[in-house]
């Protein structure tokens, strides 16, 4: 099946694609790049449309999913795949405000979204969902290990065929988690930009649906709902700021579009005003280093050396929108050491009770330098993003954590510990 052979039936208020950059209109298709100009393309929606129906009790009538969004989400019917994925907590965290010297610190919890425990299955729901339209048997992406672990998760529920590829460097239990819904997976010999390149042929040559190449208009739209749930859990108001993980660049662009969607259809309070910072790990950082040293334009890291690898995208596909979109809303940018993302991973999880995965760390990591540098203010309101579960990247605290003591079965041996332990 190729593109031109799709036949569906958009709903009301979605109109197809467009280029970002010629404005250069596209029907809905597995296509993502414009043939005019290479630019990316982007679902459109008819706001107008959407302004007439869609109202805050409405979407509190609708189950605590990312379906409550429906309207601003790209599918032309009900979800297929991935029907109880979102409406993941927003934790206020007034323990960690206080450990950072803020007023007012909330942490979006995605490490608990079903089913594979990252903000990854937003956007895979989406994808795979959009991919059962357009008729793919087989679907498959490209992974920093979050992204597989969806893929393969939703795929199984879904009873689609899945090629998972990622660099051969990946966690363990980011395979394992990947290997148990019985996909294929394939390990590549070369970094996340490699792994992306080699599924990019792949994807024409065998005609696969391709949730972060082919599909990736649709994909990239799911994150949207991460955004839609903070604003809605805010009393439809946005924070001052909002610190977000970056490795492509997709997540923090669709928060920006997500919220100029929600004012543009009548469902905020005011204009979105928040800042939108974004942050990477040092040992990876082409976009928050673009930013850093006051470019527009991405130079690739051609060896990624982080502790982070979910964020480990040496050559961003959005990493040009990102830094636009840090400068559009006033955003800040900061490169995380890896010995400051383990630290901020145990912060989090000692002050709030929330094990984040070392994206996560990076947020915390970079909140904090964001507001020693002045970026965040003392009396300000400050969103963290928790993008994925620390279970999954466990080794770096395994390394620094030392083995529980060992006792024998006896209270005296109690005893003498409690004493020693204070
Ligand atoms: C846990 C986690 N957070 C954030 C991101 C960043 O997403 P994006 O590629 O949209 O910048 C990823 C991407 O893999 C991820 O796995
Ligand atoms: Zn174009």
């Amino acid at each position: 099946m190729n593109a031109s052979e799709i036949q569906i039936d958009p709903s009301p208020a979605l109109r197809g694609l467009a280029c970002r950059e010629c404005g250069q209109p596209y029907d809905h298709a597995p296509v993502h790049v414009c043939e005019m100009c290479f630019g990316p393309l982007e679902v459109v929606y008819d706001y107008d449309a959407i302004a007439k129906t869609l109202t805050r009790e409405l979407i509190a009538s609708r189950p605590q999913t990312m379906w409550r969004y429906a309207e601003l989400l790209p599918l032309s019917g009900a979800p297929t795949v991935g029907a109880a994925v979102g409406g993941t907590p927003l934790l206020r965290a007034d323990k960690l405000a206080r450990a950072l010297g803020v007023r007012e610190v909330w942490v979006k919890t995605d490490g608990v979204c079903h089913p594979s425990l990252s903000f990854k299955d937003r956007v895979v729901s989406v994808a795979l969902s959009k991919a059962k339209e357009f008729g793919f048997k087989t679907v498959g992406c490209a992974s920093t290990g979050n992204l597989a672990n969806s893929v393969a998760a939703n795929a199984a529920a879904a009873g689609l065929r899945a090629y998972i590829f990622v660099p051969s460097t990946l966690e363990r239990a980011k395979i394992v988690g990947t290997q148990v819904y019985g996909p294929r997976v394939v390990a590549i010999d070369g970094t996340y930009d490699d792994v992306n390149r080699l599924c990019a042929e792949i994807g024409d040559k065998y005609n696969w649906g391709f949730a972060n190449v082919n599909l990736r208009p649709y994909y990239a739209e799911g994150s949207k709902s991460f955004a839609f749930e903070i604003a809605e859990a805010l009393g439809w108001k946005t924070p001052d700021h909002i610190v977000t993980p970056m490795a492509g660049g997709s997540l923090i662009c669709k928060i920006q579009k997500a919220w100029n969607e929600l004012a543009k259809v009548g469902l905020l309070e005011e204009p979105p005003a928040t800042r939108i910072h974004g942050a990477q790990a040092a040992g990876c950082a082409p976009i928050a280093n673009a930013v850093l040293e006051g470019r527009e334009t991405i130079k690739p890291v051609r060896q990624p050396n982080t502790v982070a690898h979910s964020l480990a995208i040496g050559n961003p596909a959005d990493g040009f929108y990102a830094v636009r979109t840090m400068a559009e809303t006033g955003g800040a940018a900061a490169a995380v050491l890896d010995e400051n993302i383990v630290s901020s991973m145990q912060l989090l999880a000692e002050t709030e009770g929330v094990f984040t995965e070392t994206a996560g760390g990076v947020t915390v990591g970079a909140t904090r330098e964001l507001i020693r540098r002045g970026e965040i203010g003392k009396d300000d309101s400050v969103v963290i993003c928790s993008t994925g579960q620390g279970l999954k990247t466990a080794d770096p605290l395994v390394k620094k954590l030392p083995p529980p003591r060992v006792i024998a079965p006896k209270v005296a041996d109690f005893d003498a510990l409690e004493r020693e332990l204070g």
